[in-house]
């Protein structure tokens, strides 16, 4: 009986793929990068290979360098295990600071600019860019990014996954010294009044770490039943953790970061000039599936912002009953989808990213509709690749990645 193992097939012998990479689309795009990138960019770059012709790949060196275990050393079984499965997928660099619900794998956002070429020099921008998934690949790679959210707790979050991929140690080495000093502090004093500091100082940075910690412990208080008392030192040890060992990481494999402007916004109106941005990479709200505001309310709330002026700008949240929300969702998607295509380049890749929550939507096609929505736009669209969703089989089976070329 003869037969040749499918990977030996896709891939030369001396290529393997990194743990993890079992899922059809990872292939496809694992397959892809092998197709597109010279052997020493798929060393350099590339995001589902361990071995290129024997020699291991800067992912695969860095992911180990980071020492998950130590990171997770106080962590429960649990979590230490999720995080753990996830070296080479979710938990490296700095994305596993705080989970941000619906957030992209990054090891796909990787493939991604890979695939569509987008290397340093290039602008990539993210204009609903949640935790800032995007922008933080690009600056691995060494691109500069821009990120947009509506939510200013997206923009906290943007902000520290950022720069503590380029950070000053002592700023780490001050935040370790007092954490119940800290607590207190946060417990007590509003928020807005540690921000008299220049916009990028390493003082305002320091704050930003301990105050992204410490918003992080409200949510797990709060699912977990336990007191941020009790875990707040835990987080922000966590914290501490992950950055230094990412900074050790970087300064082991002499990685050049990217630069990323985080930006507080809507993409129904992008502060940004026509045709400036070489690639963009989104994923909107899938309809009204996650309220993103009900989500983050205690953390939005206690950042002193009110729920409902965000409401009305915020894609998904509005009108009453299916179709209604259905025709304001496509309407606001409408705008986006124009004003993606009025600040991206002719010839540039957008890809966005969309599930379907049929169920909800009695039937309605999302990723149906956003494509004859970019066509109107001068987007043409390429193809689709499917990504399934695990875990979430009632109500959403899976997510599809659209590629689109700007024509204007
Ligand atoms: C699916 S999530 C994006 C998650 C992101 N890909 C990540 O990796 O974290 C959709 C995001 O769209 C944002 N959003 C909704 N309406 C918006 C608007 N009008 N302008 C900008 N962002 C908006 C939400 O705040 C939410 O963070």
């Amino acid at each position: 009986m003869k037969h040749t193992p499918l990977l030996n097939r896709l891939f030369n012998k001396d290529f393997r793929l990194v743990d993890g990479t079992d899922e059809i689309f990872e292939l496809d795009l694992a397959l892809w990068e092998y197709e597109t990138l010279s052997k020493k960019e798929l060393v350099d770059r590339s995001a589902y290979f361990q071995l290129v012709d024997g020699k291991e790949t800067a992912h695969f060196r860095t992911c180990n360098l980071q020492n998950l275990e130590d990171v997770h050393k106080n962590s429960s079984f649990r979590t230490k295990v999720f995080f753990l499965s996830g070296k080479y997928s979710t938990g490296y660099a700095t994305h596993g600071l705080f989970p941000y619900r619906g957030k992209f794998h990054p090891q796909l956002i990787r493939a991604l600019l890979n695939i569509q070429r987008i290397k340093p020099g290039h602008i990539v921008l993210d204009p609903m860019a949640g935790s800032s998934t995007v922008a933080v690949e690009a600056n691995l790679l060494g691109i500069d990014a821009i990120s947009i959210d509506l939510s200013p707790f997206c923009e906290l979050m943007g902000k520290v996954k950022t720069f503590a991929l380029d950070l000053d140690p002592m700023i780490l080495e001050s935040i370790a010294i007092k954490p119940q000093e800290i607590l207190e502090k946060l417990k007590k004093e509003k928020v807005p009044k540690y921000f008299t500091n220049d916009e990028n100082s390493e003082k305002r940075k320091y704050y930003e770490i301990v105050l992204l910690a410490f918003l992080d412990t409200m949510g797990f208080a709060d699912r977990s039943k336990s007191s941020i008392d009790m875990l707040f030192p835990r987080v922000l040890e966590r914290y501490i953790a992950t950055i230094k060992h990412f900074q050790t990481a970087k300064k082991e494999m002499d990685l050049d970061i990217g630069q990323s402007k985080i930006i507080k916004g809507s993409v129904l109106e992008l502060s940004i000039d026509d045709d400036s941005v070489d690639a963009i990479i989104t994923s909107p709200p899938y309809s009204f599936a996650i309220d993103y505001l009900k989500n983050d309310q205690p953390q939005l709330e206690y950042l002193g912002h009110s729920l409902d002026d965000l409401r009305t700008e915020m894609i998904g949240l509005q009108g009453r009953g299916v179709s209604n929300k259905l025709e304001i969702y496509f309407s606001k998607m409408e705008q986006a989808i124009k004003e993606m295509g009025r600040v991206s380049k002719k010839g540039a890749p957008i890809i966005i990213i969309i599930g379907t929550n049929d169920i909800q939507t009695d039937g309605v096609n999302l990723q149906k509709n956003i494509i004859e929505l970019a066509k109107n736009q001068e987007l043409k669209f390429d193809f689709e690749i499917l990504k399934p969703i695990r875990g979430l089989q009632n109500t959403m089976k899976s997510e599809s990645i659209l590629f689109f070329t700007n024509k204007k």
